[in-house]
């Protein structure tokens, strides 16, 4: 069995060697491809392998045509928005993620933003604590719970909002169920949002939601930018100069957030969400161990399409 690990943003050198242990024991060969720039890389990288780990790497049906021998890619992380799942299913490939994996590695990110965000991107002014501030926490998932974990070690007031949690579940671990998303961010000085991309998600924090933020209101963002509604948002920080929006994720509008609102718009140059050792170590192993469960043992767990 041949497997190719697909990462335009590697993995560090710790996950590529656990990845490889994986592979040698079970006695399929490795290929890297990193730090690609175009995607004819890709393509030709695909046409003899059997399996593909990946992370924000797209795979649609171009990629999948060309993989011949593909029998599954992993999507080394929570979000499989980059994997056109129906060309996937049409071509018999199967799909997975790894969830939770690299959930405290962005959570601890969101601490990272808010800090550098409450005090006033380190410009050496006099800034707030986020002590007593009351969080909100859209989506309580692996990434929210962690949110949740250590905005307790902050001493933060804590709400969450998923529509696909039971309120049971969110009051169970110390958080405030909000009733509505209109609710969290009506009631909360920071909302974080930890949504994927859906169709149902997609530009739904517009300029009708953010707006009901309190003053000094911030909103950040380590899910994805399609889930913003960027001319809206722009419109909205016009209005309201108390907004702040801090990101992992640029907006394509990254150029114009930057030039209109200095002091109030940060975005991290790449996605660091997930960039650090332990991460990708968790989930780079997992989804070497999920291949190789899948092509000796059938093992289809953690299967989305
Ligand atoms: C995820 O969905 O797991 C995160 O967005 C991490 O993405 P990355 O592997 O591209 O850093």
């Amino acid at each position: 069995m041949k497997v190719l690990v697909a990462t335009e943003k590697p993995f560090s050198g710790v996950a590529v060697k656990g990845i490889k242990e994986v592979f040698d024991a079970a006695g399929y060969e490795v290929v890297m491809l990193e730090k690609y720039t175009e995607k004819s890389q890709l393509l030709d990288a695909v046409k003899d392998v059997d399996a593909m780990i990946i992370r924000s790497d797209k795979v649609d049906a171009e990629v999948l045509d060309a993989a011949k021998q593909l029998k599954i890619v992993v999507r080394a992380g929570a979000g499989y928005d980059n994997i056109d799942l129906a060309a996937a299913t049409a071509h018999n490939v199967v799909a997975m993620n790894t969830p939770g994996q690299n959930a405290n590695s962005v959570a601890e990110l969101v601490f990272g933003l808010l800090v550098f965000g409450v005090r006033n991107f380190f410009n050496g002014t006099s800034g707030t604590e986020l002590k007593g501030k009351k969080l909100g926490i859209l989506a309580f998932g692996n990434v929210g719970r962690n949110v949740a974990r250590v905005a307790k070690g902050f001493g933060m007031d804590i709400a969450a909002y998923d529509a696909y949690c039971p309120a049971e579940v969110i009051e169970a671990a110390g958080v405030t169920a909000a009733k509505s998303q209109e609710e969290l961010f009506e009631t909360c000085d920071i909302v974080s949002l930890h949504i994927p991309a859906t169709p149902e998600t997609k530009q739904s924090i517009n300029y009708d939601l953010v707006g009901k933020m309190k003053k000094g209101g911030i909103l950040v963002n380590t899910a994805r930018k399609e889930v913003i509604d960027e001319a809206g948002l722009i419109k909205l920080m016009e209005e309201r100069e108390d907004l702040k929006y801090l990101t992992d994720i640029k907006p394509d509008a990254d150029a114009e957030f930057a030039e209109r609102f200095p002091g109030r718009y940060f975005a991290t140059p790449k996605k660091m969400g997930a960039q650090t050792a332990e991460a990708n170590v968790n989930a780079g192993i997992a989804a070497a161990n999920q291949i190789v469960g899948f092509l000796r043992d059938g093992i289809t767990k953690f299967k989305v399409n």
